[in-house]
């Protein structure tokens, strides 16, 4: 069964705070996100596998540990979630990335794939799904669908915000998911924004309106 951890880590929180200000400016608003990313890149990769070897010191040789080359891929959902890649990035540099582009079919209102393109090797890797916004839950749940119809079988999936909608419609779908956050919001409103939220997180990420 997957868990939900949300981060309360302070620098995370008071970060967080000036990204929902709808006075900050879309250059600190993305260099806010990237720092959050990192900061989340950091308490996500605490489970990764170390393996011990020996290192010479300027004293005498002794065991250290470095880690034991797990094969990581990112994969943010377009838009929004490149603005979470290079925060990313900075910690675990090696991680390879794939993109996921979903639409929404006006008729049904559900999630299409436009776009997929993922590392060769889904199979052997563990993978963070990343958009900055949890809402309906439409899309994440779709893209974890795409990514283990490709044989992906480690699987994560992180954002600055999430709705309870969202996080319930990830555990319906996919319960062993383990979902990483850093603010549960309290609702979804009439045009499924997330209430406080910080608006929409693409346009604001990229300039847009
Ligand atoms: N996507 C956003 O960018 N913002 C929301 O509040 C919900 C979905």
């Amino acid at each position: 069964m997957g868990k939900v951890y949300v981060f309360d880590h302070p620098l995370i929180q008071h970060k967080l705070t000036y990204i929902r200000d709808i006075s900050t400016g879309t250059k600190e608003f993305r260099e806010l996100v990237d720092e959050v990313a990192s900061l989340m890149a950091f308490e996500i990769t605490r489970d990764l596998p170390l393996q011990e070897v020996e290192v010479e010191t300027p004293v005498e040789v002794a065991k250290s540990k470095v880690l034991a080359g797990k094969k990581l891929g990112i994969i943010p959902i377009l838009r929004a979630g490149l603005g979470m890649v290079d925060g990313i990035l900075k910690l675990i540099p090696a991680a390879k990335v794939g993109h996921i582009g979903l639409y929404r079919d006006p008729e049904t209102l559900q999630p299409v794939e436009y776009y997929v393109k993922l590392p060769s090797d889904v199979e052997e890797r563990d993978f963070i799904v990343v958009d900055p916004m949890l809402a309906t839950g439409g899309s994440a749940v779709e893209a974890i669908n795409s990514l283990k119809k490709r044989g992906a079988k480690n699987i994560k999936f992180m954002c600055l915000i999430a709705a309870p909608e969202g996080v319930d419609a990830i555990k319906e779908a996919h319960p062993e998911i383990d979902i990483y956050i850093a603010a549960l919001d309290e609702k979804l409103n009439d045009h499924g924004y997330i209430v406080p939220g910080l608006g929409d997180a693409g346009d604001r990420l990229f300039g847009t309106k």
